[in-house]
């Protein structure tokens, strides 16, 4: 089965974290999420892929190729101006013959899709949702379902009062191919606001497929902390990851001054040099780091290649690659983004 990826919102929500990358190649534990995702595709037997994509294309062109070093084939749909989820699956349509998967590019979930493409042709559906439950469901699109688990209504973002359930849309689709032409060509459309309120209106058979296990839109910053937290606690399993007992990931060539204190659990990536007196507590370092003199980093995730000099002090906060952090500083809940290379280039 060839799966689909919607990855060509700008991702606002997550800026400055998007500022130079598409959303979907965010690194979750130094890695990819859409490389995650791949991965548990994979397992599955999903090797064949299409990325629609918009913002940044090249980003991902470049780091996926066509997919033969990640043992997959991928092919791109690129979109002029944005057409919308519903757009972008119109477009991508002649790719798929066959019954296909659709996934929002900004989930990690370890969901059984195994089980759902099973429950889906074991009901004989024209289309599957996947759903989760939530207890915030205004932020997402929320999903009425009847006793025979068919979807009655789809109300995209709600407003408070306007729905009655708790279980959304999760961002994970199967189509018969048929049903999928019916959506108009060359046009911005939402699959969430036009397409599925329309579909059910016209009586297709739309069922829901319940999601039991982890499952996060790391769209926002908040929520881009909280899938590493996640991890780390065991509430999310993803694969090479084990975090028993504290444990700390170590990369290779790892440099740890005997004064310097490391708290799992933690993930340190390859070439990282921790100095004397520093302190590394429940974080993610990336690769090429150096952790000045006396420095501490606690619950922060760190991309690659970031220098922090003596002294400076980082709690909850993200620093994204290429960045200098000067002595003596101090960020708490911050998200900070400074590419030296390009104050150079200036
Ligand atoms: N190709 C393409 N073109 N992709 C798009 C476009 C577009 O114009 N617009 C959005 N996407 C992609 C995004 O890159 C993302 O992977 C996915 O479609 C969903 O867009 P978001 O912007 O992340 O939407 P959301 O999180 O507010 O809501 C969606 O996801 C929720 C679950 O996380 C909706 O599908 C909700 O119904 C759902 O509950
Ligand atoms: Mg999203």
């Amino acid at each position: 089965m060839k799966a689909l990826f919607l990855a060509g919102g700008m991702g606002l929500r997550l800026q400055p974290l998007t500022n130079k990358l598409p959303k979907p190649m965010v690194p979750i534990m130094n890695k990819p999420l859409l490389e995650r995702t791949f991965i548990h595709l994979k397992k599955i037997g999903i090797t064949e892929i299409v990325i629609s994509s918009c913002y940044q294309p090249d980003y991902l062109k470049n780091y996926f190729g066509n997919g033969e070093k990640f043992g997959l084939k991928i092919q791109y749909i690129v979109e002029e101006i944005p057409l919308g989820t519903g757009g972008a699956i119109r477009k991508a349509a002649s790719q798929f013959e066959k019954t296909f998967v659709v996934f929002n590019s900004d989930i990690l979930s370890d969901m059984d899709l195994k089980k759902m493409i099973y429950h889906h042709k074991e009901n004989a559906a024209q289309a599957s949702i996947a759903v989760t439950e939530v207890s915030n469901p205004s932020e997402y699109g929320v999903i009425e379902y009847n006793n025979e688990g068919q979807v009655v209504s789809f109300i995209e973002k709600p407003k408070p009062g306007q729905n009655s359930s708790n279980f959304i849309n999760a961002g994970i689709y199967i189509f018969e191919p048929e049903i999928v032409k019916e959506i108009p060509s060359d046009k911005v459309i939402s699959i969430e606001r036009d397409i599925f309120p329309k579909y059910i209106a016209d009586g297709y058979k739309i069922i829901i497929f319940k999601n039991e296990r982890y499952w996060i839109d790391i769209g926002t910053i908040e929520k881009y902390m909280q899938v590493h937290k996640d991890i780390m606690s065991k509430k999310c399993a993803i694969s090479g990851f084990k975090f028993e007992g504290n444990e700390i990931n170590m990369g290779k060539n790892v440099k740890i001054h005997p004064t310097a204190k490391l708290i799992g659990p933690a993930f340190i990536g390859d070439n990282v040099e921790i100095c004397a007196k520093a302190t590394v507590s429940k974080s993610i370092i990336g690769n090429n780091v150096f952790i000045g003199e006396g420095s501490s980093v606690i619950s922060s995730i760190f991309w690659n290649d970031i220098k922090i000099n003596r002294k400076a002090k980082l709690i909850n906060t993200i620093v994204t690659s290429n960045s200098l952090i000067n002595t003596n500083s101090y960020h708490l809940n911050d998200v900070y983004s400074n590419d030296i290379r390009e104050k150079k280039a200036q």
